[in-house]
């Protein structure tokens, strides 16, 4: 169990100052969202060992055995011109970073969220939005990073696309080192978000990515196109070349990435 001082002694500019920890939760989404409307400030952080109903982008399931870092931040960036479709991309900037950091992995961003080990996912970012009556807008950032799960636990969909920190290095990890790491990472990403440095965000996420430059499917509000994706940005459109000088550009949450063509 992660302890609830867990976060004490890092230099945070706004996230982390709370922390919440549980043992069995629904979705540590929701734990956010009901502190959040009883008036939490921002920066709270809320971790699980366990999330029974753990959710997924697309409303899909996540699997949230023990042995995860199943967690939630809660985010008023407070001002109407912010950026929020980059908060998916600055989530898993931070969550390749940590992992890196903490296991010396090659972690990869794979567009939009998705962290990535050696083309097996790693670690996923879920961004959810509500206007809360008398408080205003408020975004929950959930990190779910597979730390010391054996990819059999997570269900027999996930054979051979996902996998862990333990599977891929043979060691096992602190789960409080890597959420230590995690919310560093993230405060300082997010920081550098609300204050307009989006470049340095861009280059970074760019450098890590394992979809730009390489052939794909992506399903658009056109149908499943074929491609290479030749245009990723932080705030939020994707660019496919399906040859022959036909060159479409989308915003990102119209479209799924179906498949990276390795
Ligand atoms: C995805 O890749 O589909 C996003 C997965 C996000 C999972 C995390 S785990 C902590 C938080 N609580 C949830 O129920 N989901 C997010």
């Amino acid at each position: 169990m992660i302890a609830p001082d867990a976060l004490a002694g890092l230099e945070l500019a706004r996230l982390g100052r709370r922390l919440e920890t549980r043992d069995e939760v629904d979705s540590t989404m929701e734990v956010a969202w009901s502190l959040a409307a009883e008036g939490a400030a921002e920066g709270l952080v809320v971790v699980a060992r366990v999330q029974r109903a753990g959710r997924g982008r697309q409303r899909r399931p996540w699997a949230s055995p023990p042995g995860g870092l199943w967690t939630s931040v809660l985010l008023a960036p407070g001002h109407p011109e912010f950026p929020a479709p980059a908060l998916p991309i600055v989530g898993g900037l931070a969550s390749a970073e940590a992992i890196e950091e903490t296991s010396g992995l090659a972690a990869q961003v794979r567009w939009p969220n998705d962290c990535v080990v050696a083309g097996r996912k790693l670690a996923g970012v879920l961004v959810e939005s509500r206007n809360l009556p008398g408080l205003g807008q408020r975004f929950v950032m959930g990190l779910g990073i597979d730390v010391d799960v054996a990819p059999d636990d997570l269900g027999p969909d996930l054979a051979g696309i996902a996998t862990s920190m333990s599977a891929e290095t043979g060691r096992t990890f602190d789960r409080t080192t890597v959420l230590r790491a995690l919310v560093l990472r993230l405060d300082r990403r997010y920081d550098e978000l609300l204050a307009g440095a989006t470049t340095g965000i861009e280059v970074a996420w760019l450098r890590r990515s394992s979809t730009l430059g390489r052939p794909a499917e992506l399903k658009t509000p056109e149908g499943v196109l074929s491609g290479r994706i030749v245009g990723i940005t932080i705030d939020g459109l994707i660019t496919i070349d399906l040859g022959a000088g036909r060159i479409r550009r989308f915003r990102g949450e119209h479209c799924t990435l179906v498949k990276e063509i390795r």
